[in-house]
């Protein structure tokens, strides 16, 4: 039997008056930022400030985009949920987020608000483009269809057979994204009123579009941050083997803006050198490269896939970057705003 989960008092609540709300909205932008990350916390939201671009699609209409969630739709999965490619009635393609892997019903509905109530509020060109959500028959997002699969399938080769269309990751391609997913995170940080710290910065988060616009996604581990700069004790989610974390998240699970800027910093190593963050071998990408980073010999670092072909300017100022960003020390990191000046 379908299950429902509009049938929660809580979701079906925030979903009507969402929508009720949209409905006499003037399509701005936000412009006040709210709490989002627990039920209690969307009820008790200004939800006239959402986004006004998100609708809610029915079961019927996911269902016939996906062609019923068919397997060859599959297009990538991660920590919480499955994606499927589709096509919507209006002929757009769609990229349906099915969530399937939370350990109970109340941390999958936690899961979902939590990214709703993130990618919901923000609107940048370097951020995935939220079209919706569906309740019926389990909790989906729907987001704009990112045809080119994820910067780590670009790096990396894809992991599952799809359609995508993978480009060879060349010099430019690498410093785009590299250039785009800054001002996407100094977005997050920056230009906000309340800070959003996306807490799961890395590759397979990050989508080129057809030009090769890297767009942020995945804010399943988001965070609000109040506008003071204070660290705040995440929790949870700070175990992940596959990557390198910031020191202080690991062993402490704090959470600031430079916990995305660490990551950021591995990202632009895993870019440069085209090597994983953990390898196969249990390798750690940043210890790897911290010798290099402090003898200066930056070329060593460079993706041998590359050849000559790369810009030594630009270079310099990934691996600038990258060094500031991935100092042990939070505080010794560059804020965003200093990173895009690099
Ligand atoms: N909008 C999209 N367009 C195309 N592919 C997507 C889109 N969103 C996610 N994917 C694919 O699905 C994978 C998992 O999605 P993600 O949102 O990261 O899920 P999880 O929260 O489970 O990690 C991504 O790495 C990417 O390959
Ligand atoms: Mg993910």
């Amino acid at each position: 039997m379908r299950q429902s989960y509009a049938k929660s008092r809580n979701l079906k609540r925030f979903l009507s008056v969402a929508i009720g709300k949209r409905r006499n909205s003037s399509g701005e932008d936000d412009n006040t930022e709210d709490k989002a990350f627990s039920v209690k916390q969307i009820n008790e939201m200004e939800i006239s400030h959402l986004r006004p671009g998100w609708r809610c699609f029915s079961y019927e209409e996911i269902l016939k985009a996906t062609d019923g969630f068919h397997k060859d739709n599959l297009v990538g999965w991660g920590g919480y949920a499955e994606v499927y490619r589709g096509v919507a009635e209006d002929g757009e393609a769609i990229a349906v987020k099915r969530l399937t892997r939370a350990s109970s019903d109340e941390q999958r509905e936690k899961d979902f608000l939590t990214e709703l109530g993130a990618v919901g509020h923000v609107r940048h060109p370097n951020v995935s483009a939220l079209l919706g959500c569906c309740v019926d028959g389990g909790l989906h997002l729907v987001f704009e269809f990112y045809s080119r699969g994820s910067v780590s399938s670009n790096l990396h080769g894809r992991t599952i057979d799809t359609p995508t269309i993978a480009a060879k990751p060349t010099w430019k391609l690498r410093f785009d994204i590299a250039v785009g997913t800054a001002r996407g995170l100094h977005y997050l940080h920056k230009q906000r009123r309340r800070r959003i710290i996306h807490r799961d910065i890395k590759a397979s988060n990050i989508l080129p579009t057809e030009s090769f616009e890297p767009q942020i996604s995945d804010f399943g581990l988001a965070r609000w941050l109040p506008s003071e700069t204070t660290p705040t004790a995440a929790g949870n989610g700070a175990c992940d083997v596959d990557r390198c974390l910031a020191p202080e998240y690991f062993t402490h699970g704090i959470v600031d803006e430079k916990t995305d800027v660490f990551a950021f910093g591995v990202f632009l190593l895993e870019i440069v050198t085209g090597r994983k963050p953990v390898d196969g071998c249990h390798r750690n990408l940043l210890c790897w490269a911290r010798s290099y980073l402090n003898d200066g010999i930056i070329e060593t670092l460079v993706d041998p896939r590359l050849g000559e072909e790369y810009d030594m300017g630009q270079l310099k100022r990934l691996i600038f970057a990258a060094s500031l960003c991935t100092r042990p020390t939070a505080t010794l990191r560059p804020s965003m705003t200093e990173v895009i000046r690099c």
